[in-house]
């Protein structure tokens, strides 16, 4: 069972971990790691002032021990859209929490529609968007575009 809390600066650490892992890297759009110094900028302007333009979510175990992040960027000037992203850690990959931790998230964020894009590659990804109510719209340049509109 996983639970979903605002990520807090403690976060930090693992955020850039995960962030820069090797297949995080390659299922993004540069394929490149993020510098420690570029990160800790992200940190002050998403997780320190980021609400409620962003609204980045720590999955936790029932043990408090954070396994996964969904992150949510306004994408309209109303935050009425927002893309939607998610990396889980890697060892906790390919055990169902994604599916779980993205399901809780588009719960909390029902009111609005999301969108997400994802490499076209992605196999797990596309999985489990499409099973929390995502729908292609189009895919183009090696990405898929998802949408999701409020409940
Ligand atoms: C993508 C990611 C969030 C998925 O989370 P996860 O916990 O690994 O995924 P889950 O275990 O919940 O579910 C993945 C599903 O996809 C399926 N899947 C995985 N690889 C697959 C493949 N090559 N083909 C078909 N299905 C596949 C799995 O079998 C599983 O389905 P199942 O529950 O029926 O077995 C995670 O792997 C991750 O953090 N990856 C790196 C970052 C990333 O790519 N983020 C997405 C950017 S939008």
């Amino acid at each position: 069972m996983l639970y979903l809390r605002p990520a807090t600066m403690e976060d930090s650490a693992n955020l850039l971990l995960w962030r820069n892992d090797p297949e995080t890297c390659a299922n993004s759009r540069n394929g490149k790691p993020i510098p420690p110094r570029r990160h800790d900028l992200w940190m002050d302007i998403n997780v320190r002032y980021g609400f409620p333009t962003r609204v980045i979510l720590m999955a936790e175990t029932g043990d408090n021990v954070a396994i996964g992040v969904v992150d949510f960027a306004a994408a309209s000037p109303d935050l009425m859209v927002f893309d939607v992203s998610i990396t889980m850690a890697p060892k906790m990959r390919g055990r169902g929490y994604g599916q779980e931790a993205l399901a809780l998230g588009c719960k909390r964020m029902a009111a609005k529609a999301l969108k997400a894009e994802i490499k076209s590659e992605n196999a797990a990804s596309r999985m489990i968007f499409a099973r929390c109510g995502f729908i292609l719209v189009r895919e183009i340049d090696g990405f898929a575009q998802f949408r999701k509109e409020p409940a």
